[in-house]
């Protein structure tokens, strides 16, 4: 193959999809997300057995040198899900909506289409049970939602920096009412990022959809990991992440020993954790 391109391998078994998500968590088995965001690592994550892709608004930090996710755009988001979408044609495809796209669920509807269209399964959204009406809609429409509380980046502004969310009873109670609602108003994933693992262990009992945490302990159903932190190449890394390369030989061995040390409960281990 020329000029560096990857050719897809199959390291699933067949295509994820929501279904095969909630009989996972039905059945206790843990799945793996990685935030990825091109072609070439979209195939690895596909012969590593990857289950869920998110091409995270992370990119604008990540990718793009920005100091928050705010100034991503639909353009970059579009760009992006094309890319990971020809990578790999097996591991279920979440897109991000950006800040300020999905304020009212008519906005959310347009803009989600996009997303669908440029080829994810699902689009992410931020915010508790005020999107509940926009989670409906979307849903009956025929759009897969993943919610996302906790700390949720696009709201870093408001929260006062990049901090562990649900700490007091009161704000614990309140993430928790946000998740049965949303969880009712029809979302099919919820991300639950930088919480104490208690509370996100309450949560994924308490909701149908299966949890995908990030700093959220090992009781929810699945992890998610953003590729820059397991591949070491982030300065200042998250205390709830891990570098995976230094103990494989190669990206594809990192991934590989991620998704094992997932799927064991070997990660996240309690260094990695909010109590
Ligand atoms: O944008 C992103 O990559 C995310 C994950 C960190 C959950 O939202």
């Amino acid at each position: 193959m020329p000029y560096g391109t990857v050719q897809p391998q199959n390291g699933l078994a067949k295509a994820i999809t929501t279904h095969t998500l909630r009989k996972m968590k039905e059945e206790g088995t843990k799945f793996v997300t990685v935030a990825l965001y091109d072609a070439p690592m979209a195939s690895m994550a596909l012969k590593s057995g990857v289950e869920v892709l998110l091409v995270g608004d992370s990119l604008g930090m990540t990718v793009l040198g920005y100091d928050s996710t705010i100034p991503v755009t639909m353009e970059q988001m579009i760009y992006h899900v094309e890319a990971v979408k020809r990578g790999n044609d097996k591991s279920l495809i979440m897109g991000d909506m950006p800040f300020m796209t999905y304020a009212t669920p008519e906005q959310a509807m347009t803009n989600a289409t996009r997303i669908m269209q440029a080829g994810a399964h699902m689009v992410k959204l931020e915010g508790g049970e005020w999107l509940a009406p926009t989670i409906s809609m979307l849903s009956e429409r025929g759009i897969p939602v993943c919610a996302h509380l906790g700390l949720t980046p696009q709201s870093v502004n408001k929260l006062g920096g990049f901090r562990v969310q649900g700490r007091s009873e009161e704000q614990a109670e309140q993430i928790l009412a946000d998740a049965i609602a949303l969880d009712q108003a029809g979302a099919d994933l919820l991300v639950l990022e930088c919480v104490p693992c208690e509370l996100a262990k309450r949560i994924t009992a308490a909701v149908s959809m299966p949890t995908i945490g990030i700093g959220a302990g090992r009781d929810t159903d699945a992890q998610v990991l953003v590729i820059n932190d397991i591949l070491g190449l982030t300065e200042q890394p998250p205390k709830f992440s891990k570098n995976f390369l230094v103990e494989a030989d190669d990206i594809p061995g990192a991934l590989k020993k991620y998704t094992n040390d997932v799927k064991t409960g070997v990660f996240p281990g309690d260094e990695h954790n909010f109590g």
